[in-house]
Order: C-alpha cells, then structure tokens, then sequence
C-alpha cells in the first residue's frame, strides 16, 4: 500500500489538483453549525481537503503515510501537524478531536485494520463529536473488478486494494461507534473535464 501511494505522488506530484471534495465542503458546514473546530483528518494526503478547513479558521491535524504527499502539503504552504506513518499505528498523539474528515481512505484498509482505525478515531473524539469518512460504494463501476481479495474487497490495481461498502456493511462496521447516518453521493471529479462522478457513502457517525 505504501509503495503504490509514495510512488504515485511522486511521479504525478498534486494529481487531483488543488480544489477540494464537495464532502469537504459539505464537512465544513456541517462542522461549523456544531461549532466544531479541532479536527483530524487521516489519509491527509497533499491537504487539497485540509486547505479549506484551516482557511476556515480550522486547527488541523493529520496523518499520512506518504512522505511525498507529506512534502508536496509543505511546499503549498500548509504547516499544520502532520503526522507521518499509517493510521493503523493510532493514536500519533494525545489530542482530542471535535471531529474527524477522512475521505476515500477506509476503503484501503483490510479488515482488521478497519477496526482498528475507527476504534482509534472514536477514542480521540470528544463525546458528540462526529466522524464523516466517504467510502468506496459498490455502486462503483470498479466494484468486481481486478483480482478478488475476499468478500467486496479486490486489487483493482496493482497495489491498490479496495473494500466496496453497502448499506448494511455500513452499518455492521460503523455502529459501534455512535448513532450513524449514511447516504450515496457522487463526488465530481473536478480535475478531469467530463468525468463521470465518483460513486461513494458518506457516512456520519456521532460518538
Ligand atoms: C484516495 S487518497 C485521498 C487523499 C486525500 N484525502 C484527498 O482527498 O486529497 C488516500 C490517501 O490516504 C493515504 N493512505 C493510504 N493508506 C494509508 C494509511 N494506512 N495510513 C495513512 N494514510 C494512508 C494515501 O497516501 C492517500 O494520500
């Protein structure tokens, strides 16, 4: 997983550009009517994401396994904490969190380490604070698609393995971490002119 990650940033530098995800924007408001303002952001990558929250006034920290994105957020400009290694060695530090904004990340982890990542998230977040993760949808035309791994879960590239969610893993996954709420979207992909959309599940959880 690492290689495939380091390597792409490193040979394609900013692949998604710098605008960030509709789900962020829809994070940020949601986060703001909570008066939520500390928030991690796991799977950070070059923080095309976490630009709109510190703009925003935001305190942000994160944690990204690729030390090539980790320098291309330096050379943006972006100086908030970013803590360099998976998210499967939570928690970096002893911080608590108002709330957690973690897109298209979960989905790359195997299942042990599903687990284990959200139980980390909800034990550094404050009682009310909420979790938003978008994640990969078997509505997605690459769900079935490439080598099967187990049950929704397949190496859709060489190095990328991805688990396709649906409502009810959803819920069997999340619910141990607060009262969820999850609905289908579709992220417009902004630095290709003409994409389709990406299909994915937001899914809000409330500790
Ligand atoms: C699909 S990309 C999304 C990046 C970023 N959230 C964005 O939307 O611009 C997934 C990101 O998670 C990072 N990542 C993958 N596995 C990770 C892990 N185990 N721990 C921390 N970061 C990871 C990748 O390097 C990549 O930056």
């Amino acid at each position: 997983m690492i290689e495939y990650w380091e390597s792409r940033f490193r040979n394609e530098g900013a692949m998604w550009k710098s605008e960030p995800a509709d789900s962020a924007i829809f994070a940020l408001q949601l986060f703001k009517s909570e008066k939520i303002n500390r928030i991690l952001i796991p799977g950070f990558g070059y923080g095309r994401n976490a630009r709109l929250f510190i703009d925003n006034g935001f305190r942000v920290s994160g944690i990204e396994i690729s030390g090539s994105a980790i320098n291309l957020a330096r050379l943006s400009g972006i100086e908030c904490a970013i803590h360099h290694g998976s998210v499967t060695s939570m928690p970096f530090d002893n911080e608590e969190y108002e709330g957690v904004y973690c897109y298209a990340m979960i989905h790359l982890l195997n299942k042990p380490e599903r687990k284990k990542f959200l139980t980390s998230c909800y034990n550094q977040l404050i009682k009310n604070g909420l979790m938003l993760c978008t994640v990969a949808s078997k509505e997605n035309s690459l769900f079935g698609t490439g080598r099967y791994l187990s049950k929704d879960r397949y190496e859709i590239a060489k190095g990328l393995s991805v688990y396709f969610y649906d409502s009810i893993s959803v819920l069997d996954e999340f619910s141990e971490f607060g009262e969820v709420e999850c609905k289908d979207i579709e992220e417009p992909v902004k630095f290709i002119e003409g994409a389709a959309p990406v299909k994915l599940k937001l899914v809000i959880c409330r500790k």
